[in-house]
């Protein structure tokens, strides 16, 4: 059965890729970081999860999506091929907890798929990577 891709981002501190690598070696998925340019200016092939951290901007706007993220989502096949979204943050951050991915999905009309926080925890991946193949189940029925 396809495994859909997921796309994330992660800075230098690198607590996302963690956890997407992690998750990769679990279940074999592809995982691709936006942080890399070449990745950004790539046109996906199919549906795709986006895993995004949120980073509060501190001016008037408070953008949180990360600018990796935004400008692959300048898109608009990949934009029409998002087809949920998981989170990283950090609680510490009050009500702007996970501000990006929730804004995204209010936004675009994707569902959060899963949330967590920093690298994750362990049963975090195996949690996440149970939910990546409930929805590769259900785009194969949808599919077949
Ligand atoms: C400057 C800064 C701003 C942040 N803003 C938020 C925020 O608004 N909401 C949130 O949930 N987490 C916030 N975080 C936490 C990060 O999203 C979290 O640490 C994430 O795991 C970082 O992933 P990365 O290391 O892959 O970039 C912020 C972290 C930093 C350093």
């Amino acid at each position: 059965m396809p495994k859909v891709p997921l796309y994330y981002y992660s800075s230098v501190s690198n607590l996302t890729g963690r956890f997407a690598e992690a998750l990769s070696r679990l279940d074999g998925r592809d995982v691709f970081n936006l942080a890399h340019a070449p990745v950004r200016r790539t046109e996906v092939p199919g549906p795709w999860v986006l895993l995004t951290p949120s980073y509060k901007a501190g001016n008037a706007n408070e953008v949180t999506l990360p600018a990796g993220v935004r400008s692959f989502l300048r898109s608009p096949m990949n934009r029409r091929r998002l087809i949920g979204i998981i989170g990283s943050g950090n609680r510490n951050f009050g009500v702007y907890y996970q501000a990006a991915a929730r804004r995204l999905a209010a936004r675009s009309g994707r569902p959060i798929l899963f949330e967590f926080e920093l690298a994750g925890t362990p049963e975090d991946v195996a949690r996440c990577a149970e939910i990546l193949a409930e929805l590769d189940a259900a785009l194969d029925e949808a599919t077949a």
